[in-house]
């Protein structure tokens, strides 16, 4: 039996709106959701026992139960027991390169990652919507992150639409090392805030009808970078921009420097900057880095991509 490695990109939110409750206590969002080369590395080796074992280079990641690509593999090996019996256990190594705590799907994308890999390793010919329902039961983001490219999520945001490609575009994220921020604190400090302006349970299906008619998507459609830049918009910078001052200055100085526009993805604490080129990426990254000398400050350099998850080898 082969081992396998895989690429698990990053994704940033072009577009992240809160619309209301859901009745499994979830909220119902309308997103864009962009796949970007920032990316982790995901190695499976089987390893002839019936242990699933995680190892990853950053200390920081816990290599246990907890970590989603652990929770991952445990739900293939229950859902297909025949040929977890067959074929065992596995080492999962991960190479972490996306910050944890961003707003970047960094554990998403390693779970959706080992579902790919097992799928192939254990033969059993899942098709790509098969792997996003099973991604969907552990995250919100995994059945992106299978398929990636730049999308339209709606539902809990395992909803899918695929959109053209926006693979001409950069981005430079910027966040501080030191400062993750929770997206359940996220989501529910929203709730406690904003619950008055839900829509409600009842007019959600027409809501959720209209988004893809919006402005973003039309956008999008026409590759009209200037207009997706002045659209950018995330609903939680309402929350976390007020709780993290250090997110707020740092997405206000970013906002001085010229691009197409600023925004925070996820539930933070990335803010990121679009641009038109690699040039001008590198060029905005340095002003940022002499408005903010703070070493603790994260800088990347990033491009859009049109992929999801890729075997490697
Ligand atoms: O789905 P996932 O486990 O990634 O979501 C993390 C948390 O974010 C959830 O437990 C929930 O508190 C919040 N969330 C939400 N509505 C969504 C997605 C996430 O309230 N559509």
């Amino acid at each position: 039996m082969n081992s396998y490695s895989l690429i698990a990109p990053a994704k940033i939110n072009l577009y992240l709106e809160i619309i209301g409750d859901r009745p499994d206590g979830y909220h119902e969002l309308a997103m864009l959701l962009q796949s970007i080369d920032l990316a982790d590395r995901v190695d499976l080796r089987p390893n002839g026992t019936q242990a699933i074992r995680v190892h990853c280079d950053d200390p920081q990641v816990p290599a246990n139960e907890s970590n989603l690509a652990y929770q991952a593999a445990a739900l293939m090996a229950g859902e297909f027991s025949e040929a977890y019996g067959r074929y065992g256990g596995m080492e999962i190594s991960i190479q972490k390169r996306i910050p944890m705590g961003a707003g970047l799907a960094g554990g998403s994308t390693d779970a959706a990652a080992v579902l790919v890999g097992l799928n192939l390793m254990w033969s059993l010919g899942l098709t790509q919507s098969e792997l996003q329902e099973l991604g969907g039961r552990l995250g919100s983001d995994v059945p992106f992150c299978i398929v990636g490219g730049t999308a339209i999520a709606t539902g809990r945001g395992e909803q899918l639409s695929s959109l053209r490609s926006l693979d001409n575009l950069y981005a430079v994220l910027a966040k501080y090392q030191d400062l993750p921020v929770s997206t359940v604190w996220a989501y529910k400090t929203y709730r406690q805030q904003f619950q008055n302006t839900y829509i409600p349970l009842d007019n959600l299906a027409d809501r959720k009808q209209r988004v893809h008619s919006g402005a973003m998507v039309a956008a999008i459609a026409q590759q009209d970078s200037q207009r997706i830049g002045e659209l950018l918009h995330n609903d939680l910078e309402k929350v976390v921009l007020p709780a993290h001052p250090r997110v707020a200055e740092l997405r206000d100085k970013l906002g001085q420097l010229e691009t197409l526009g600023v925004m925070m993805s996820g539930s933070g604490s990335t803010v990121f900057a679009l641009v038109s080129s690699q040039f001008q990426a590198e060029r905005v990254r340095q002003e940022l880095r002499e408005l903010l000398p703070d070493p603790n400050l994260g800088l990347w350099t990033t491009r859009l991509i049109n992929m999801g998850i890729q075997v490697v080898s």
